[in-house]
């Protein structure tokens, strides 16, 4: 079996960030499954699909097509052959994310994607239920977590670096929001598996955050 490391986590709990730098430290290919869902909800904008037609959303998953992708070094997202990396960021794309990935079927589609990808390589793969779902016998199951106010401030020194205009207060509302939506999901909610390692990054930096992961994972390889 690949060498599997789980990472699941609230929004803006930092597993974007450590998830790239335990993939440099470690070689592992780095999977952002959010990505992934936002995506989805980038093609339904695209195709004029309200929330509502959750059918026409279901439809259009036959003809959608998501690739992870590195190039230069960067991690990039391509939905039907365009580089949606930076795309799929913005606020429309946030908003209705969360929905999206609540539809079965959306989870079906992508959950088949990140298990093929993890076939024949070692991956480090960041979501919402990774290691409770689509990788319950993965190698490291790590579950990412910090106050809803720090992620809060993350997301919006996150958002001033990409240029997206949103208020601290928009991103508490909208992560508490997500929060609620992710973790009340029927299937693929938001929650630690049992055999996951617990960290509060509250008052954690990012190094002592990646240092704690690459220890566990080093005795687990060795
Ligand atoms: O990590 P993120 O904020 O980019 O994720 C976007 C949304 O996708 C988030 O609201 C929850 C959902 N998601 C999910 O349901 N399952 C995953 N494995 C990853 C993300």
């Amino acid at each position: 079996m690949s060498f599997i490391i789980a990472i699941d986590g609230p929004a803006g709990s930092g597993k974007g960030t450590v998830t790239k730098l335990i993939a440099k430290k470690l070689g592992l290919v780095n999977i952002d499954t959010g990505a992934a869902y936002r995506s989805v909800a980038l093609e339904s904008i695209n195709q004029n699909i309200k929330l509502e037609e959750e059918d026409k959303i279901i439809n259009m998953l036959d003809n959608i097509n998501i690739e992870f992708k590195n190039e230069h070094g960067k991690d990039l997202i391509y939905l039907n052959g365009e580089d949606v990396t930076d795309k799929i960021r913005q606020k429309d794309v946030s908003k209705i994310v969360s929905p999206i990935s609540a539809i079965k079927e959306v989870r079906f589609k992508l959950n088949d994607i990140f298990r093929k990808i993890a076939k024949n390589q070692d991956v480090i793969m960041e979501g919402r239920d990774i290691g409770t779902y689509v990788f319950p016998n993965a190698s490291l199951k790590i579950y990412l977590d910090a106050s809803p106010e720090e992620r809060a401030k993350r997301r919006y020194i996150q958002n001033q670096k990409k240029g997206i205009q949103m208020s601290y207060e928009e991103i508490v509302e909208n992560i508490k929001t997500r929060d609620k939506i992710d973790m009340q999901k029927e299937i693929g909610a938001l929650k630690k598996a049992e055999d996951a390692i617990y960290i509060d990054s509250t008052n954690l930096t990012i190094e002592e955050v990646v240092e704690k992961i690459v220890k566990k994972a080093n005795e687990i390889k060795n």
